[in-house]
């Protein structure tokens, strides 16, 4: 039985099937395309879990046919020879999308690095011009890929959260910041009122509690759990976290920031760990991908 007295469970909002619809409109469109889309992935150092991204980025790109270029730089490369690569890849018309994979060794190297790419190449939203257009709601910038594709997991709940308490754990620039200004946003599938909540926030039960829809990027597994959240909410997991696991062949296995087992008996919408998130986010990198070779190409 659950809090409500009843045995229920939550709808699964299944990003693997959303993700795979819209990477068939996109093989489609690429089909039309004069020559392949190309994306670009910077990665510097040996940071393991960038290199699994990357990887699997590339895989995604190949399926739907948009080529792509992997530049993996050392952990000691300079910052000037990183901006040196970039401003190369910025002026070569067969490259229409660059995406810098995050962390670098340094926060400065970071910030010059995202400073450095064309904004119109920027496909991951990272550049300042595109956080502000976002930011001043004008639909021309790239928006982040994260939060992209939550907002496609949100509208295919077929709810309106508008009015309604949008509350977010965490505030990276990557998604808890444009998460909350695209729910904010004066569209049909944004008005929502959107509280953010951090690592240094007082009494987080409190809001998660009221919270509507509630979206996590904390990096903590398990940190939501069955009593922090609002019966009938929809719960949005961002979280990746390898916890330890004997009985798997890989010693852990992948878990999300949410305690999925008891939350989904309390909440009406929740996403997986892996399948939620994950997939859309690649899925929008693609969308992205293939914007900025027609925004320069034309297809
Ligand atoms: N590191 C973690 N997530 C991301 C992402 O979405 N894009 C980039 N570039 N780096 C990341």
């Amino acid at each position: 039985m659950n809090q409500r007295g009843k045995f229920r469970m939550a709808r699964i909002i299944d990003g693997k099937i959303i993700a795979n619809d819209i990477l068939t409109e996109i093989k489609q469109a690429v089909d039309r395309c004069t020559r392949p889309p190309h994306v670009v992935f910077i990665r510097v150092a040996e940071d393991p879990a960038s290199v699994i991204y990357v990887n699997r980025k590339q895989k995604v790109a190949h399926e739907v046919g948009i080529r792509s270029t992997a530049l993996a730089f050392p952990a000691d490369v300079t910052s000037t020879e990183l901006l040196k690569a970039i401003d190369k890849l910025n002026r070569d018309p067969e490259v229409d999308g660059i995406l810098v994979q995050a962390p670098l060794p340094t926060e400065a190297m970071q910030r010059a690095a995202f400073l450095a790419l064309d904004p119109q190449k920027d496909v991951d939203g990272f550049h300042p011009y595109n956080v502000g257009l976002l930011a001043q709601e004008d639909g021309r910038g790239f928006v982040p890929c994260t939060p992209a594709g939550i907002l496609e997991l949100i509208r295919s709940t077929g709810q309106d959260f508008t009015g309604r308490h949008a509350v977010i754990l965490g505030r990276s620039s990557i998604v808890g910041k444009p998460m909350g200004m695209l729910l904010m946003q004066r569209k049909p599938w944004g008005n929502a009122t959107v509280t953010f909540c951090h690592s240094k926030t007082r009494n987080i039960v409190h809001y998660t509690r009221g919270a509507d829809l509630l979206v996590v990027a904390i990096g903590q597994p398990h940190f939501v759990t069955a009593d922090m959240v609002k019966p009938g909410a929809t719960v949005i997991d961002v979280g990746i976290n390898r916890v330890p696991d004997p009985q798997r062949s890989k010693g852990y296995r992948v878990v999300g920031d949410v305690d999925f087992e008891h939350v989904q008996e309390v909440v009406d919408f929740i996403t997986p760990v892996p399948g939620g998130v994950g997939p859309m986010t690649i899925a929008m990198l693609m969308k992205n991908t293939l914007l900025a070779y027609q925004r320069h190409a034309g297809c």
